[in-house]
């Protein structure tokens, strides 16, 4: 089966400093893949270097391809072609993905509208932008349709991103600290949603974070990087099981702390 996304031997540089060394990884059609590591470890970048969005700064070696097609150096016309509909992102502060001058319905239909173009379709905005605010489980759709993104909850907005993330029907979600910005109940939702909408949907999952049990709940598999380097990647269970890298070793061990006095708290 072709990779999703293969990203083969990818070297990040800005200003002679290497950010990311040499990392190799790939994921298939309805893979989920967990990419685990401390802050500053290169997460972000790899994510918008998938997706063609790296800084000006930052100088990319090695190869990336999105349904089979080359994104480093690729012009911006193939990268539009594959933003959204091979891979859509989600980022960690919603509020990044939302004008916050235009109202939420205007800002969902857009993505809409634009599918409906590509594919000859003829399509009810409307009642469309109803349906992904349903689908993404948000209360009266009526009132959030005409809200602007200040007037409704950070949760709401994380939803509003994902909804708009899905709207061109995507092979692959490609989700950066989607819940980091969120309180703790409001992340179990977000996560809960996240999973329900990838099972639903068919898609793959790049799921990005810095928290070990965070990623366990929604991948199968991790690679994990410490400074730009992937120092392990395997089945979720066998990491947690019998991390092998001293840095991992740590992430399972401060993820078993939390547990434990979880356990103990009254
Ligand atoms: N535009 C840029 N120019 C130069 N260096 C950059 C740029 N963007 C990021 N970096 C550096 O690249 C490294 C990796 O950054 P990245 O944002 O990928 O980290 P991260 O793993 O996503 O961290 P976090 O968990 O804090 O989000 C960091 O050292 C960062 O300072
Ligand atoms: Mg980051």
């Amino acid at each position: 089966m072709a990779s999703l996304l293969d990203i083969q031997n990818l070297t990040l540089t800005a200003a002679g400093q290497p950010l990311v060394h040499n990392l190799s990884l790939a994921l298939n059609p309805g893979e989920r893949l967990g990419l685990i590591g401390e802050s500053g470890s290169g997460k972000s970048l790899t994510a918008l270097a998938s997706i063609g969005l790296l800084p000006p700064a930052i100088t990319a070696t090695g190869s990336i391809t999105l349904g089979g097609t080359q994104v480093l150096g690729a012009p911006e016309r193939t990268l539009n072609r594959l933003r959204g509909t091979v891979a859509a992102t989600v980022f960690q502060e919603p509020l990044t993905a939302l004008d916050p001058l235009m109202k939420i319905g205007r800002q969902v239909a857009e993505p809409l509208a634009r599918r409906a173009h590509r594919d000859g379709a003829n399509i009810d905005l409307n009642r469309e932008v109803t349906a992904l605010l349903e689908a993404v489980a948000l209360p009266d759709p009526g009132r959030i349709i005409s809200a602007y993104p200040h007037e409704i909850s950070g949760g709401q907005r994380q939803r509003v991103a994902i909804a708009m993330a899905l709207a061109c029907r995507p092979q692959l979600l490609i989700a950066d600290e989607p819940t980091t910005a969120l309180d703790v109940t409001t992340q179990a939702e977000i996560l809960t949603l996240l999973d329900r909408l990838v099972r639903e949907r068919n898609m793959a999952l790049l799921f990005i974070s810095h928290d070990l049990p965070v990623v366990a709940k929604i991948v199968d598999r991790v690679v994990v990087l410490q400074r730009g380097e992937a120092v392990e990647a395997g089945p979720v269970a066998e990491i947690f099981a019998a991390p092998a890298h001293p840095y991992t070793q740590s992430l399972v061990a401060a993820a078993r702390r939390f547990d434990a006095a979880l356990e103990a708290a009254p």
